[in-house]
């Protein structure tokens, strides 16, 4: 059994993709270090949210995707951009979201565990400086629901991301 954050099994789902803002709008108030901040977005996604098996980051670097702060199994170091749904979202610089994994043309398989996939890109200035990957054991796991609520997340974390990074 996985560890989660005390109180949240009384959750249901909306109330838990509302805890993982205000847990990270808190985090976010105590810490500016990038990787930091990272970490336990990461970390706070897979304490709370349930059914999945992998949560976090890959960062952009010289137009591809390097693996980032994640919770999960060891997973593929790079991602080319417009390869696997990650690369996707980076390339359409929007959410991808796929309900079955094995009918996602490309998809790469990190964990064999994975049945579906939620990657959310983080947007700065209209590039894209990374990418927010959720996997599931689950087929069809994630639904419109699941995809607003992440985008939240990542708009709250981007609100930070040129005060963590010097970035401006
Ligand atoms: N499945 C992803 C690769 C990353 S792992 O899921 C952590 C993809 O197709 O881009």
């Amino acid at each position: 059994m996985s560890i989660k954050i005390a109180g949240v099994e009384k959750m249901n789902k909306t109330q838990r993709l509302s805890y993982i803002t205000m847990l990270l709008r808190g985090q976010l108030d105590v810490e500016k270090d990038f990787i930091a901040n990272l970490s336990n977005a990461s970390a706070i996604i897979k304490a709370v949210v349930e059914d999945l098996n992998w949560a976090g980051f890959y960062l952009e670097k010289e137009g591809k995707l390097i693996l980032g702060p994640f919770q999960g199994m060891p997973a593929c170091n790079r991602i080319e951009c417009g390869k696997g749904v990650c690369g996707t979202a980076m390339a359409r610089k929007e959410t991808v979201l796929v309900e079955d994994v094995e009918m996602f043309e490309g998809h790469i398989a990190c964990d064999s565990a994975s049945r579906s996939e939620l990657v959310v890109p983080m947007i700065f200035q209209g590039k894209v400086v990374g990418v927010l990957d959720l996997d599931s054991p689950i087929p069809s796991r994630f639904g419109e629901e699941e995809k607003v609520g992440f985008e939240k997340f990542v708009e709250v974390l981007m609100e930070e991301y040129e005060q963590m990074t010097g970035k401006e």
